[in-house]
């Protein structure tokens, strides 16, 4: 018995566990601004990639942090109609350049994202103005006396550890490493031989490429190739930023990893590109083309990107629907199920199949869900995440939300899967789905809990996720892959040039391109 049990006093009782309540709730009270404590735009942050000049993406972005006078981070949105609002402009009044400036994002926790889209670089720099109604916010205004790029400038970094470095890109990624283990020498010779005859015939979703002196070059193997397209884009705009090694692979666009020979195998593997990969195969994993091109189009007509969820998850967590949701197509047997499970228990999960193609039969059975915008998703406290034909690509998405991730076990995972922990960023569902309405009971008796792990899942994604990140990833398994080559990479018969989207509109004078030979 501790302290409490030998003074023994009943008037003592509540006051013991007034103290345990305070003390358990003491910690993020004192550092966190009171809901109705007015904002400092002085002691504000702002801070991100896109008050950088140096990094180039599709669209930059910013992080704000409110802050209140007494330096305490508020982790509710401030109070009251003031709003943070930015300005940005070409720095030189002799520049016009379109810059796209919506709104910051209201992240629901004290925090904003700040997202902008250029339309055209700037070759004097910028200015950057963050405000809290007329107070400038932290260090703003933000001068970017640097050229600034925008997306479609053909402006490479010619050193790649120059750019690496302005980038912040992490110095290991584990599944990097982890994929390349069993691919220490590549031969190039051996992949020109196997590949069209092992895996172009069965699904026919290779494409090969070859990159040379920064130039793609590409053909196909197989007839379901269409996919490539998200390849190409992101290729491209790779090539835009950072000079790429000269290399030589193969890139699965289908659903499913294709190399599933061991590495101790006569003949071993070959080191197949894909953007899904499975515990039983040996495939190099790729951020999946569905994150890479909404990444790429992020305020250019996709809603569903990795910026735009996080200013869009729903009401506060007291105030969600305490079920748990799920919406989409019958890809997997069982969604079917869950959707039984959510009819015999509806106090506890909705579930709906909102199209049929692999399991017409069911329909009447199960019945067709209205179709749901998926920001509306959030208005429900748990999320459950199934494979689809293989990992459900929504996952990321689910993780930005502020709801818990019930994720069914899987073989198949991205390459982001391997930073995340079961119970710590999310709830782990068995495969067959038996458990999971213990999970979501387990969830409603255990708020704190499944809040907490809800909140670690969501500052994992946003950390992992970040746009920036998909570049660093692309352009490291590129190096790792073209420093393991044996031979030179070739342009081969049947190759065809992917050539740089045009961008004359816009201006884009690169200072970083060496002068050509035919110019000295
Ligand atoms: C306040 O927020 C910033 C940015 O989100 C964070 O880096 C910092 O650690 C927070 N400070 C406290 C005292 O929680
Ligand atoms: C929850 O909803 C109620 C009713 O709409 C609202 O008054 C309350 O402020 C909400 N709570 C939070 C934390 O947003």
């Amino acid at each position: 018995m501790g302290a409490g049990g030998a003074i023994g006093s009943r008037g003592l009782l509540p006051v013991l566990l007034l103290l345990v309540l305070l003390l358990g709730a003491a910690g993020p009270l004192l550092l966190q601004a009171e809901p109705a404590e007015p904002v400092s735009a002085e002691r504000s942050l702002a801070w991100g990639p896109g008050l950088d000049a140096g990094i180039a993406v599709p669209v930059r972005y910013f992080y704000i942090q409110a802050v209140s006078a007494a330096g305490r981070n508020f982790s509710r949105s401030p109070p009251g109609r003031t709003q943070f609002k930015v300005v940005i402009k070409a720095l030189s009044p002799k520049e016009v350049t379109r810059i796209y400036t919506p709104r910051p994002l209201d992240r629901n926790d004290g925090t904003f994202l700040m997202r902008y889209r250029m339309y055209g670089s700037v070759t004097k720099g910028l200015k950057i103005e963050i405000f809290y109604g007329d107070q400038h916010v932290a260090q703003s205004p933000y001068i970017l006396k640097e050229p600034v790029y925008h997306e479609y400038c053909d402006c490479p970094e010619e050193d790649p550890e120059v750019w690496q470095d302005m980038m912040s890109c992490p110095s290991q990624e584990p599944q990097i490493t982890e994929d390349f283990i069993s691919f220490p020498t590549i031969d190039l010779q051996r992949m020109l031989k196997e590949m069209p005859a092992k895996f172009s015939q069965a699904r026919g979703a290779i494409v090969h490429y070859t990159i040379r002196d920064n130039h793609i070059y590409r053909r196909s193997l197989g007839k379901y190739t269409d996919f490539k397209m998200f390849s190409d884009e992101m290729l491209l705009s790779l090539a835009r930023k950072v000079r790429l090694p000269d290399v030589e692979f193969y890139l699965n666009v289908g659903d499913w990893p294709v190399e599933h020979r061991k590495a101790n195998d006569t003949p071993g593997p070959l080191p197949v590109i894909s953007w899904c990969g499975s515990l039983d195969s040996r495939d190099i994993v790729l951020p999946t083309y569905d994150v890479t091109h909404s990444t790429l189009e992020t305020l250019r007509g996709v809603t569903n990107d990795l910026l735009s969820i996080q200013g869009n998850t729903g009401p506060f967590w007291e105030n969600k629907t305490e079920r748990a949701l799920f919406r989409g197509r019958d890809s997997r047997e069982e969604r079917l199920h869950l959707v039984k499970l959510s009819k015999e228990n509806p106090e506890l999960l909705d579930a709906g199949i909102t199209g049929y193609f692999f399991f017409r039969e069911k329909e009447k059975e199960l019945g067709k869900a209205q179709l749901m915008g998926f920001f509306d998703f959030f208005k429900y406290k748990y999320q459950v995440n199934i494979d689809g034909t293989v990992a459900a690509y929504r996952f990321p998405y689910l993780l930005l939300g502020d709801s818990l991730v019930l994720k069914q076990d899987s073989q198949y995972y991205e390459h982001f899967y391997i930073g995340l922990k079961p119970w710590k960023h999310y709830v782990p569902v068995k495969r067959n789905l038996e458990d999971l309405l213990e999970k979501i009971k387990w969830a409603k008796e255990n708020d704190e809990e499944a809040r907490k792990i809800a909140k670690e899942g969501q500052l994992m994604a946003r950390e992992l996720l970040q746009p920036h990140r998909f570049y660093c990833y692309y352009y490291k398994v590129l190096q790792k892959y073209a420093e393991r080559q044996a031979s030179k990479p070739e342009i081969r018969d049947g190759m065809e040039l992917v050539p740089q989207p045009d961008d004359r509109d816009s201006v884009c004078s690169c200072h970083r391109k060496k002068p050509l030979r035919e110019d000295l």
